[in-house]
């Protein structure tokens, strides 16, 4: 049975002369190392583009977590035995919690993402495949506090945030979010979580700088997003895709560098680029285990079973509320 709960997001195309939000985008830009949220890659094309990425010989993320879904599943349905709620973080096309909900036949589903349409039709294809299933689409940025709909069952709660996105936060907005999703469960509630672990350069910048520009694509498409969201004049032409890792912070950073000396504008403003200066798109931190264990006992979770794959590449935590 598919739900539809309250929007409770801004539309994502809003009508020209209602540019007024998104200040945000605007403060970023202006700031002397320009910075675009990593949230607004994710408009269609770019939930298209991030889909392409995840089946790429370079990007390992995505089939190492599955891989580990399939494998531990056994002792996963195990050690996750009682929780019938799932709550899924960023679920997108809910591709990871088919796996777990075969294993841990849930009663309730709840995904929530920020990409609404693509939300809908995963979550009715999930209720299409699992009947009895109680499965709900909540359209919302995760990243603000959530309104989970007011009569899902408190009890046996488990929220499950696949794919190493908690990366994509910097530590202190990490450790909030965590805090956040301690918030959403009772005492037995539970959060699976997907962790991306260092490794040798050689394997993780390729994973953002792909042989087929697909990556590349998924950066730049951004500008075009802006552009619908603010009234800006952004050319992707004008732009590169720079992906490297950032060994200080444990980060594989993306940046868009502009190719020449140019201007941008937008109702309002605007902002001239020197040749090579960037935009900062996206963050991907890779935290050692230790260190990620430490975050989530900041923000009151105990670790009680992890489960990784034989190099090590990658892991998922099962931790306590
Ligand atoms: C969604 N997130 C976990 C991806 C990552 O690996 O940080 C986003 C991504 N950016 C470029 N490639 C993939």
């Amino acid at each position: 049975m598919f739900r539809d709960i309250a929007d409770t997001a801004a539309p994502a195309v809003m009508p020209p002369a209602l540019h007024a939000g998104h200040n945000d985008l605007r403060q970023g830009l202006l700031e002397p190392q320009a910075r675009i949220s990593p949230k607004y890659l994710y408009d269609a094309r770019g939930c298209e583009l991030f889909e392409q990425i995840t089946q790429l010989p370079e990007y390992y993320p995505t089939r190492t977590e599955a891989a580990i879904l399939a494998d531990a599943g056994p002792a996963m349905a195990q050690a996750l035995r009682g929780h019938e709620v799932l709550i899924e973080l960023g679920a997108g096309n809910c591709e990871k919690v088919r796996a777990l909900c075969r294993s841990l036949w849930p009663r309730h589903f709840v995904g929530v993402d920020i990409a609404g349409d693509f939300l809908y039709q995963a979550v009715r294809r999930l209720a299409e495949e699992f009947p009895g299933l109680d499965a709900r689409a909540v359209h919302a940025d995760i990243t603000k506090p959530l309104q989970l709909p007011p009569d899902l069952p408190q009890a046996g709660r488990l929220v499950f945030y696949p794919g190493s996105s908690i990366g994509n936060f910097d530590p202190a907005d990490a450790l909030a979010m965590l805090r956040r999703m301690h918030g959403l469960l009772g005492p037995d509630g539970g959060l699976l979580i997907g962790i991306d672990l260092p490794k040798p350069l050689h394997w993780l910048e390729p994973a953002y700088d792909d042989a087929q520009g697909v990556t590349a694509r998924f950066n730049l498409n951004v500008l075009s997003h802006v552009n619908t969201l603010i009234g800006s004049d952004f050319d992707e032409d004008d732009w590169a895709h720079h992906a490297f890792f950032n060994t200080r912070h444990s980060r594989i950073e993306m940046h868009l560098r502009a190719r020449q000396p140019l201007a941008v504008a937008w109702p309002g403003g605007g902002r001239r680029f020197a040749e090579g200066e960037t935009i900062h798109t996206e963050n991907s931190y890779k935290y050692p285990l230790p260190h990620f264990q430490d975050m989530l006992a900041q923000a009151g979770f105990s670790t009680s079973k992890v489960w990784t794959d034989e190099r090590q590449w990658f892991a998922m935590v099962y931790a306590h509320a």
